[in-house]
Formats: C-alpha cells, sequence, structure tokens
C-alpha cells in the first residue's frame, strides 16, 4: 500500500473572548484537533486597541469598530498557531461564516456563535495574512518555524 505525504501549511486562529469567557477553549481545539490539525504556538493574551487596530485593519473604517475594539479587549483571547494540509483553508471551513446564521451546520460559529460579533474564534484569510498575524502574536518566532516546509505522512 503506497504511502502519500502531503505537505503541510501554518495558519493563525484566534479563540475571542466571549470563547474563553463562556470556556470553549476546549471545544474550539478539539475541533481543529479531530480535524487533523496540530498545535505549534499558544498563548493567553490580553488584546490592547492597538492590537485590535492592526488585526483588523480592513474594518478601521467602519462605524461598528469601536464596538469591536471594546469586544476584543473586553477579556483574553488564545492565540494559537496551528498546522495541518491545507492549514488556511480548511481553518476557514472549520470556523465558518462571518454571521453564525450563514454558516454551514457543524462550523464553530454555526454551532457555538451566539451573534455576528461575538462568534467566538477568528481565522486567518490567506497565507499572507496568518504570517502577518503569526509575526505579531508570536514576535520571538523565527520565519522557518512560521513557515512550515517539511512534510510528515
Ligand atoms: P471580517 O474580517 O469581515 O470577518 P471574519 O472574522 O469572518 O474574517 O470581520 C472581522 C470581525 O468583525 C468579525 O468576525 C466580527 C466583526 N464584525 C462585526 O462585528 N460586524 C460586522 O458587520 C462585520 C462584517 C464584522
Amino acid at each position: 500500500m503506497a504511502i502519500y505525504k502531503q505537505a503541510t501549511e501554518t495558519t493563525f486562529v484566534l479563540i475571542k473572548p466571549d470563547g474563553v469567557r463562556r470556556g470553549l477553549v476546549g471545544e474550539v481545539l478539539a475541533r481543529f484537533e479531530r480535524r487533523g490539525f496540530v498545535v505549534r504556538r499558544a498563548s493567553c493574551v490580553q488584546m490592547t486597541s492597538g492590537d485590535v487596530a492592526e488585526h483588523y485593519p480592513h474594518l478601521a473604517a467602519e462605524p461598528f469598530f469601536p464596538e469591536i475594539v471594546g469586544f476584543m479587549t473586553s477579556g483574553p483571547v488564545v492565540a494559537l498557531v496551528l498546522e495541518a494540509p491545507n492549514a488556511v483553508a480548511a481553518a476557514r471551513q472549520i470556523v465558518g461564516a462571518t454571521d453564525p446564521m450563514k454558516a454551514e451546520p457543524g462550523s464553530i460559529r454555526a454551532d457555538l456563535a451566539t451573534s455576528v460579533r461575538f462568534n467566538v474564534v477568528h481565522a486567518a484569510d490567506s497565507e499572507s495574512t496568518a504570517r502577518r498575524e503569526i509575526a505579531h502574536f508570536f514576535p520571538g518566532a523565527r520565519d522557518e518555524e512560521n513557515d512550515v516546509s517539511d512534510e510528515r505522512s
């Protein structure tokens, strides 16, 4: 029987303050691990408003941005570097659409989110965004640790 090796990729995932507050850290991590993701880095941190502005530059001009800042700074978050084949796209699939009413049943947001804002988890939307977010939350990490080039079966 042939054994195929699949190249892995890393992505950035963040469990938002509602997820931490509601005790959903284990539930969220389990969903990624069951799908084959490996936790490479994990850190529980309190975001500042500056962190939120850097994390969501595309939303800075939105009228609801102050509310996002208020929410994202309302308690600790868990920042994660996760590794899997097609990690960026697979994580977005596991997380589901921004609005839980539009998210696929079985996704984290469809199953666990209580509103568009309080949607439990963030996942990077591209490889370049993942690199930027990993560098922001894990500034000590070397590039080669963040950008996985090895293969595992
Ligand atoms: P966005 O980057 O558009 O979505 P996603 O998290 O799915 O990549 O938005 C970032 C976060 O901003 C989103 O998860 C929740 C919040 N948000 C609101 O509170 N209201 C809104 O109308 C939108 C579009 C986003």
